[in-house]
């Protein structure tokens, strides 16, 4: 069984990546939606956040946890990562892994605030890709919209437009650098010029987690997810049928600190 954890809503991209690479192992979900949006708080509350959330997933015995907040790895390696008898897999670390071999050579990342002020997006990329030229841009606007059910309004609409304003001119790729933000791809497509590729880390975050399950020899499963959450649950259901299509999932409160 497979943990993942984000602070709300995002995590959903990484869940569809999961199943979309054929990854059939049972995932639970955990939604920290108490504590949503990540972007806007203390480095200080989002390594705690991280440190409850593990914690959470663990006492599911999970054999292994994929990472679907990115704010919480850019804390975690400035900060450290919490000791768990699990392996984590780090998006951002993953994401930067993926630029091994990129063509592109003007990388812009959206990400949250905390994200952004960390640099971990900058320094992944370059590790992988030294020549490449990374503009990190902040967008905190953009996950509370997406909390709040209104991706497909025209509020998001414009929001998105304001970010994609802010790419520096010669970007040839747009990096998701937060999970709720592939929920926002159809603004993101009408806003870019179509050359700018967008790039969504979830994928190559499937591809590792198909990888750690295939090392650590963990069995299949049967494609069960089951959803917990400290937000509304009925709202979070609602979400998980819109965003994944999973009319099977159950999702269930869970009261945290
Ligand atoms: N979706 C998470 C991320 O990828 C956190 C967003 C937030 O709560 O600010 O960073």
């Amino acid at each position: 069984m497979l943990g993942l954890y984000d602070s709300g809503l995002g995590g959903l991209t990484v869940l569809r990546a999961l199943r979309a690479a054929g990854i059939t192992q049972d995932v639970v979900y955990f939604a920290d939606q108490a504590h949503s949006p990540y972007g806007d708080k203390t480095e200080a509350a989002i390594h705690g956040y991280l440190r409850d959330n593990l914690a959470i997933l663990g006492e599911q015995r999970v054999g292994a946890v994929v990472a679907a907040c990115n704010t919480s790895c850019a804390v975690a390696e400035r900060y450290g990562w919490p000791e768990t008898p699990f392996a984590v897999l780090d998006i951002i670390a993953t994401a930067g892994r993926s630029f091994a071999r990129t063509p592109h050579r003007r990388i812009a990342v959206v990400a949250t605030a905390a994200t952004v002020r960390s640099g971990a997006y900058a320094r992944a990329i370059r590790a992988a890709a030294p020549h490449a030229d990374v503009h990190e841009i902040a967008a905190p606007e953009l996950v509370p919209l997406v909390e709040r059910g209104e991706a497909g309004t025209d509020t998001a609409r414009r929001a998105v437009r304001e970010v994609a304003a802010q790419l520096p001119g010669g970007t040839d790729a747009l990096v998701y650098g937060c999970t709720h933000y592939p929920l926002l791809d159809r603004w993101f497509a009408a806003a870019l010029d179509p050359r700018i590729e967008r790039i969504d880390p979830a994928v190559a975050q499937a591809a590792a987690a198909a990888e750690l399950i295939a090392r650590l020899g963990l069995a299949p499963g049967s494609s069960a997810t089951s959803y917990y959450t400290n937000g509304d649950p009925h709202a979070f259901e609602t979400a998980v049928r819109r965003w994944t299509g999973d009319t099977a999932g159950r999702v269930e409160a869970l009261v945290t600190r």
